[in-house]
């Protein structure tokens, strides 16, 4: 009995372990310092607003990877909608801003990734989206983000690379 409850405990402390490093990956509460660099009205009637670190600037601009440490946040808005429940237009033929939805980010650190498989992994970078009170939202996978960032690896996994380059500081 002792040593079954020895045993249990060694293997709560390597799932604490993992979860620590996992536990690094935070809502970025200081995203809105960075650059708001892009703007998409999304077929999904939603509104994304993309926020880069300043490096990752830089970095576009002069053709490099992006830096270690490197957070992209995108701010997911419920796009406004009228009675037919299209998306309404501000006077430049933009939708308009309603409740916010989620967060996106991608998170770039040294060593991120290594358990993704080769043909999934995205180099360094790791993928969370965080609900409207910033919490991780555990439930949606990694996956689909791996996927379809994949083929901008010439890019380092940036899908946005050119709007980054075009940036104001
Ligand atoms: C079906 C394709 C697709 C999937 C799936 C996807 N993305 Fe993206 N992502 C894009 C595109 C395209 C952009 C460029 C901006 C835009 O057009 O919305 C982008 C841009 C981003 C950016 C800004 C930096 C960059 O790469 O341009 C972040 C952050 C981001 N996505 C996070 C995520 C997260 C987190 C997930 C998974 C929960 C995810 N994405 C899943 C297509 C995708």
């Amino acid at each position: 009995m002792a040593a079954l409850a020895a045993c249990a405990g060694l293997a709560i402390g390597v799932a604490v372990q993992v979860r620590a490093a996992n536990d690094k990956f935070t809502f970025p509460a200081d995203y809105a310092s960075g650059v708001e660099y892009l703007s998409v009205d999304k077929p999904s009637k939603q509104i994304h607003v993309f926020y880069a670190s300043r490096g990752a600037i830089e970095a576009a601009k002069a053709g490099k990877p992006m830096p270690e440490g490197t957070v992209f946040t995108g701010v997911h808005y419920n796009a406004k909608l009228d009675a037919q429940g299209n998306p309404e237009k501000d006077a430049n033929g933009r939708f308009i801003r309603a409740d916010l939805r989620q967060y996106a980010v991608m998170r770039k650190e040294k060593g991120w990734g290594a358990e993704y498989p080769a043909d999934k992994r995205n180099g360094d970078w790791e993928y969370r989206i965080f609900t409207a009170d910033r919490q991780w939202n555990e439930k949606v996978g990694a996956g689909p983000c791996l996927d379809c960032h994949l083929p901008k690896s010439g890019q380092d996994f940036v899908m946005s690379y050119d709007n980054l380059k075009k940036a104001g500081q």
